[in-house]
């Protein structure tokens, strides 16, 4: 297995993966939406051989500095095998080489406190979808980035449409 950088032959399995993996094809949809508005900051693929069995996508968030994970999915056949913590560590290694400052992620509150992220509540954070502060993470990548920035940080707007 192997985690690189998506090509554009990796587009179409791309999507077919994350719809298979949420079941649903709105996740799918929003990385070629991403993609289309040049806020596909990063798309990391999980490869074995020819297949696409996971992928990480990052966006950035309305905080300069700051990014977003989402959406991450692994394929169903593939899971409890490290994968999606394969691709969290990818990607947080690229955005500390970028300098970006924090990750914020809206997911389970037993996976991603698993990566060092802290409920964003404790920066006084929120998160604008309504019930969602109990799942609201953030990473600060350098210490003190979040310092002085309170209130509410939002997605790029392509996640309105999901
Ligand atoms: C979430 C997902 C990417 C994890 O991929 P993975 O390669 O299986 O993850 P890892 O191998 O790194 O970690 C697996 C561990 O995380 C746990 N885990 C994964 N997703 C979890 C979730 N949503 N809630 C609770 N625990 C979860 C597993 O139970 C497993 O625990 P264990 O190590 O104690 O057995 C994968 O389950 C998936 O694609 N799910 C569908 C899409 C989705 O929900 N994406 C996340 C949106 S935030």
């Amino acid at each position: 297995m192997v985690i690189r950088k998506e090509e554009p032959a990796d587009i179409p399995a791309i999507h077919a993966l994350v719809r298979d993996a949420f079941g649903k094809d709105g996740e799918a949809r929003l990385i070629n939406d991403l993609r289309a508005s040049g806020n596909l900051a990063l798309s990391l693929v999980a490869s074995a051989g020819s297949d696409i069995i996971g992928h990480i996508g990052f966006s950035p968030m309305s905080w300069e500095g700051t990014i977003g994970l989402a959406p991450l999915a692994v394929a169903s056949a593939h899971r409890r095998q490290g994968i999606g913590q394969a691709l969290i560590e990818a990607g947080i290694e690229e955005m500390r080489v970028r300098h970006i400052g924090a990750i914020f992620v809206l997911g389970s509150d037993k996976y991603y406190p698993r990566f060092g992220f802290l409920p964003a509540r404790q920066f006084s954070v929120g998160c604008i979808y309504p019930g969602g502060e109990k799942y609201f993470f953030v990473r600060e990548l350098r210490a003190g980035a979040l310092k002085g920035k309170s209130g509410t940080v939002r997605y790029a707007p392509e996640f309105d449409k999901l």
